[in-house]
């Protein structure tokens, strides 16, 4: 009998933990059909038409947001020996059934769409352009890690040899992965690690963020519908205490974690400091992402460029803008055109189909936020402040700084730094960027070749973006993720993340 997964347990000795998300007690939307409704990406999934139906499917799903149980540190380590039980099985299931059942999933998450938007809406405070996004990425994720791992682990490679030796080099499965996420891409992020080391053939122990364990809930109950067997997927619900269990257990064979830096070193102590074999570690984090606009730059592009990257999802992406840096013979003119676009964002319930940017995910990130603004109210100069609703709000924030150094950590809201720089400085911008030490994303808007081409050369970021906004990575077309302090890599969503899940093994045969 395959033993009951971590996650269906309720022991009654079980820390409860209250609803974390900042806005439990949003109502149900009123106006979800507002003639001003602005939806992009939501158009993706058909017609206006069909739009409309699931918009009204949405705002029919009652989701529930009872608490959820905190997992002992008894049940964690239990997780860790099912999975480890669980593992056999799952590394020999064929390639091809373990990408069918990724498949599956990816199917099920359209066909509950409207019950998962409802939940990354109210658990996360998603607006829904947000929301509808990451359900499209979640399901990318599913179906990008299936093509890739049919081809990857279908076949062993053959290699050459001499006559009467056969050689062949294949991937397998690692064993019991722990798979550790962040409350800002709830479904999605926690969906790309699961599926990934899935489909390498490992088990899996999953601990998303204490902030939203409810979509992860329901996300693993739908991998197990779809096909992944309930002894090789277990989710364990908790907070970093948690997470240090499980990375801390012996009998783990590798961790992939996307949160901040800090916690990122944290878990490189753990697993560096352990008896045993070496783990290894995948790690996306952070960054003090800029963006550089220089005098050809089209004003009106940059505005809504830096506003996109600046403000949407409030700031809450690691790849968000958080450090402008503009050509002084422009800069007046450009911070004017970006206060002006700032100040036409609606903020206020992530239910209101209308709303720009919802709340921020809790007290405690709204504390952090207004105390950097209340800093930097004092050691830059303030350009625009929006006005944000009484609540976990945060309205965006645009500062004028004298030196980027002044920024020396990622501020994770939808505050703006700009550093105005002279043509002839460009080099200390390089320079600047260079000095924070992370490595996640890069906008440059210019208008000359020379300009971009020397930046790409000079720059060690993951993902520069030229002429456009600077989020929302697609899989599979911008394979995503940083160096230095923004993360290990490799790249979610890109051709070589699936192998790092693995190990290699070469097989020789005397014919
Ligand atoms: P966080 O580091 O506080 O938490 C992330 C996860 O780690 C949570 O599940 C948390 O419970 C767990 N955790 C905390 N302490 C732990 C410990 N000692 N051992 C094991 N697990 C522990 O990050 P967050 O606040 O949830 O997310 C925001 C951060 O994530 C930002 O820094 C953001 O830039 C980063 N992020 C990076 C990417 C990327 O792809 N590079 C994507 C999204 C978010
Ligand atoms: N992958 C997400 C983005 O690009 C974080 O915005």
């Amino acid at each position: 009998r395959v033993p009951v997964p971590a996650l269906l347990q309720r022991p009654a000795d079980a820390i409860v933990r209250p609803q974390a998300a900042a806005h439990p007690k949003i109502p149900l939307p009123g106006d979800l059909f507002a003639p001003e409704r602005r939806n992009s990406r939501g158009v993706e999934f058909g017609a206006r038409a069909a739009l409309d139906r699931l918009l009204t499917d949405v705002k029919a799903e009652a989701a529930d947001l009872k608490p959820i149980a905190d997992a002992t540190p008894e049940q964690a380590n239990a997780a860790v020996a099912v999975a480890r039980a669980g593992f056999a099985a799952w590394s020999r299931t064929p390639a091809g059934t373990r990408a069918a059942a990724l498949e599956q999933a990816a199917h099920l998450l359209e066909s509950r769409a409207a019950h998962f938007i409802a939940l990354l809406q109210r658990e996360g405070g998603k607006t829904l352009d947000d929301a509808l996004s990451e359900l499209r990425e979640a399901a990318d994720f599913c179906r990008y890690y299936a093509a890739q791992g049919r081809k990857l682990f279908g076949a062993d490679a053959a290699m050459p040899g001499p006559t009467g030796e056969s050689n062949a080099l294949g991937l397998r499965g690692r064993g019991v992965f722990v798979a550790i996420s962040p409350w800002n891409f709830p479904l999605a992020i926690f969906l790309g690690q699961v599926t990934a080391a899935l489909m390498a053939g490992n088990s899996v122990v999953a601990k998303p963020a204490e902030q939203t364990p409810r979509i992860a809930r329901e996300a693993v109950v739908l991998l197990h519908e779809a096909g992944i067997p309930r002894s090789a997927l277990h989710l364990v619900t908790g907070d970093g205490r948690i997470g240090a269990v499980l990375t801390a257990h012996q009998d783990i064979a590798g961790v992939v974690f996307t949160g901040s830096t800090e916690v990122a070193r944290s878990i490189n102590r753990t697993l560096a400091a352990k008896d045993g074999p070496i783990v290894p570690l995948i790690a996306e984090t952070g960054g003090i992402n800029a963006m550089i606009a220089d005098a050809t730059a089209l004003p009106e592009q940059v505005a809504d460029d830096v506003v996109t990257s600046a403000f949407r999802s409030a700031g809450q992406r690691c790849s968000a803008l958080r450090l402008l840096f503009v050509q002084e013979d422009v800069a007046d003119r450009m911070i004017e055109m970006i206060a002006g676009a700032a100040r036409e964002l609606r903020i206020g319930d992530p239910l209101e189909v209308a709303t720009h940017i919802g709340p921020v995910i809790d007290a405690e990130a709204k504390q952090r936020l207004d105390a950097h603004i209340t800093r930097m109210k004092s050691e830059a100069r303030l350009h625009f402040a929006g006005s944000a609703p009484e609540g976990c709000f945060v309205a965006p924030h645009i500062f004028e700084l004298r030196d980027a150094g002044q920024l020396t950590e990622e501020v994770f809201g939808p505050i703006l730094h700009v550093v105005r720089y002279r043509a002839e400085n460009l080099e200390r911008v390089l320079q600047a960027i260079e000095r924070t030490g992370y490595g996640l994303t890069l906008g440059v808007h210019s208008r000359i070749d020379d300009t971009i081409e020397g930046i790409i050369d000079r720059v060690q970021v993951g993902n520069i973006y030229v002429n456009r906004n600077m989020i929302g990575a697609v899989v599979g077309v911008q394979p995503f993720g940083g160096n230095g302090l923004s993360g290990t890599g490799p790249k979610a969503g890109g051709p070589h993340y699936l192998a790092r899940f693995a190990t290699e093994q070469t097989v020789t045969i005397n014919t």
